[in-house]
């Protein structure tokens, strides 16, 4: 394999609320390589979103404190970068893309005044030769008659095509990673698989990393390389997409999957996980998941659960006591083989 072009070790991320300290990205790490997609997946209030501003350094300060561990761009640590390089980075060598482009756009300026601000600022572009760039990537991401949209403004767009115009401004800036938060949540289904094969096109063309924050297991199965489960501000596993769906090893990622929707059965019942994702305010002791895991035995709840390799595969992580090799672990696994 390449070497990645990102490499995040021990990220940590705290919000400090009145006096209150928590963490809600808790040592995390993680790779991201060249023509690769990685999905960062887990429930709402898992902290998907705020692992990616901690990379790009736009946490909400307050109330989140600067982000400590590492950031390896090409080995450079960007969490001790100047903010003058952190401008060069956001929007240049990392582009990003949100859940909601009404967000992300200015609504009072036109779709051609804000592609030519990121012409301007990142490939020192001007006048013509910014405007023929900034048309270039309206015409990448297939939108028609993109001399036209230049004119107009991002509430004369359909959701879709503002989706479009925002990945076109990502990509303006050449970026060689693209962060791409929830992009087609908002979005109507057949509008959702049209911008995640846009991206993935673009992608092979390029050999950009994709790191992919969804909730979505369907999502997941369609466009990751490399999946990274996250739960109450942890990695709860990780693997290589073909490797993980074989074998689903934590009962969070297996609740997860569980819980997709079945296109090819609409009318039967929806299994979801029990109970909700925790407050970081009131992380339970423990494995944070042992509240809601249907399998959790006592010594769940005692102290901090470490990442084991399942089944001895090194390519997979697991944060649960299943496979600390006890004999109590390995007939709880049993037990629970023999009844699925
Ligand atoms: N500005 C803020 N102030 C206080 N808490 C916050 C703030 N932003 C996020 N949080 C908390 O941090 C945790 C992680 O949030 P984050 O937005 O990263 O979740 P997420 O996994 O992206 O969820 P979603 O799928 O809903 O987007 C949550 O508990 C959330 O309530
Ligand atoms: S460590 Fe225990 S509670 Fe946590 S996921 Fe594994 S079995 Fe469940
Ligand atoms: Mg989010």
């Amino acid at each position: 394999m390449n070497a990645p072009i990102l490499t995040v070790n021990q990220l940590c991320t705290q919000l400090k609320i009145g006096v209150q300290s928590t963490t809600i990205v808790d040592s995390l790490s993680f790779a991201l390589y060249p023509g690769k997609t990685l999905a960062l997946v887990g429930e709402s209030g898992c902290g998907k979103t705020m692992t990616a501003l901690s990379l790009m350094r736009i946490l909400p300060t307050p109330p989140a404190l600067p982000s400590t561990g590492e950031v390896l761009y090409r080995g450079r640590n960007l969490l001790t970068a100047t903010e003058k390089e952190m401008r060069q980075v956001r929007g240049g060598k990392i582009g990003m893309i949100f859940q909601d482009p009404t967000a992300a756009l200015n609504p009072v300026y036109t779709i051609g005044n804000q592609l030519v601000e990121v012409a301007n600022l990142h490939l020192n572009l001007y006048d013509d030769a910014a405007e023929v760039r900034a048309i270039a990537a309206l015409h990448e991401v297939g939108m028609p008659h993109p001399r036209t949209l230049l004119e107009m403004y991002p509430h004369q767009l359909s959701g879709g095509m503002r989706q479009r115009v925002m990945i076109a401004m990502a990509l303006l800036g050449e970026p060689d990673i693209l962060i791409a938060d929830e992009p087609t949540t908002a979005l109507d289904v057949t509008i959702q698989a049209q911008v995640l094969q846009l991206i993935r096109t673009i992608q092979q063309k390029r050999n950009m990393a994709v790191l992919l924050i969804t909730h979505d297991m369907g999502v997941v199965a369609a466009c990751a390389d490399d999946v990274t489960v996250m739960y109450a501000g942890q990695k709860v596993e990780s693997a290589p997409v073909i490797p993980l769906f074989d074998h689903l090893s934590h009962p969070y990622t297996q609740g997860l999957f569980a819980s997709r929707p079945a296109i090819h059965k609409p009318k039967e019942k929806l299994h979801t996980i029990r109970g909700q994702v925790p407050s970081p305010l009131h992380y339970p002791s423990g494995c944070r998941f042992h509240p809601r895991c249907p399998y959790a035995m006592e010594k769940c709840a005692q102290k901090p659960v470490p990442l084991f390799h399942p089944w001895g595969k090194e390519e997979q992580q697991t944060r649960c006591l299943l496979y600390d090799g006890t004999q109590e672990s390995e007939e709880k696994k049993r037990n629970w083989n023999d009844a699925s």
